[in-house]
């Protein structure tokens, strides 16, 4: 496939499968009662949305992988799950030595996973790229908006590989999208959009507390979800601010 060389994405995730980044031991790990009951709803909905065992994208991956000649492809994407289960791991055990309760369901996963069997593993894809997104602005609220320094840590751990998650799915969408003709890239760009900016303001209903807290209104939260997009879905030639620069 033209623009992806999944040698350098399994090198990444096998590097990191092998050493798991992980906070610091000894970080002052203190939640006041305030910030306990501002974040525990939202960061137990996170949880849940980071926890998947991925038979639906396991499956689209084979597929895929098999119809384009990528062998590589099915290994990176088992590996990218691996690392979204320990990101479910780091924040269940963070949750139980504060008391905060595991959620069983919340209608934002319960959407997401919907949407997700609904396609092939391009428009996966697509739909997940939407939460690894809005999930990276999140996290970096979130560590913002407290000062258990452990959170803060486990914060940090989830934006940065959120990011290579990005790169490795916007990557492959810009490569797909490419073959395609340009009035379905067009309709595919506004869609995906749509998308993300419906994501954005279900994510800010049900997380306002904290995301108010970081300094965010609906507004500039959703303007800093889709600049992401932006930055990586329209990449222009010359383009050097990156939206967490703003
Ligand atoms: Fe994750
Ligand atoms: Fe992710």
């Amino acid at each position: 496939m033209v623009g992806v060389d999944l040698r350098i994405w399994l090198n990444h995730f096998e590097y990191h499968a092998e050493h798991p980044r992980r906070v610091p031991w000894g970080l002052p790990d203190v939640l006041t009662g305030a910030e306990r009951r501002r974040i525990a709803g939202s960061i137990a909905t996170f949880q849940l949305g980071e926890q998947s065992q991925g038979a639906t994208l396991t499956a689209a991956a084979k597929r895929f992988a098999d119809a384009h000649q990528l062998p590589a492809l099915t290994r990176v994407v088992e590996l990218f799950l691996l690392e979204e289960r320990r990101h479910a791991a780091l924040l269940g055990a963070f949750m139980q030595d504060h008391g905060i309760a595991p959620r069983r369901r919340h209608w934002s996963d319960s959407v997401f996973r919907r949407l997700r069997r609904l396609a092939g593993f391009e428009l996966y894809l697509y739909v997940l790229l939407c939460a690894e997104l809005i999930g990276k602005v999140y996290y970096r609220a979130l560590e913002a908006a407290t000062g258990c320094q452990r959170l803060k840590g486990l914060c940090r751990i989830m934006v940065c590989e959120e990011l290579a998650h990005i790169g490795f799915e916007s990557e492959l969408l810009l490569a797909l999208r490419a073959r395609r003709a340009a009035p379905v890239r067009l309709a595919l760009r506004l869609a995906h959009r749509g998308l993300i900016a419906g994501a954005a303001t279900a994510v800010w209903l049900s997380h306002a507390a904290v995301l108010r807290c970081a300094g965010y209104g609906p507004l500039s939260f959703l303007r800093s979800c889709l600049a992401h997009y932006a930055f990586y879905l329209e990449p222009r030639a010359g383009r050097v601010a990156h939206p967490s620069a703003r």
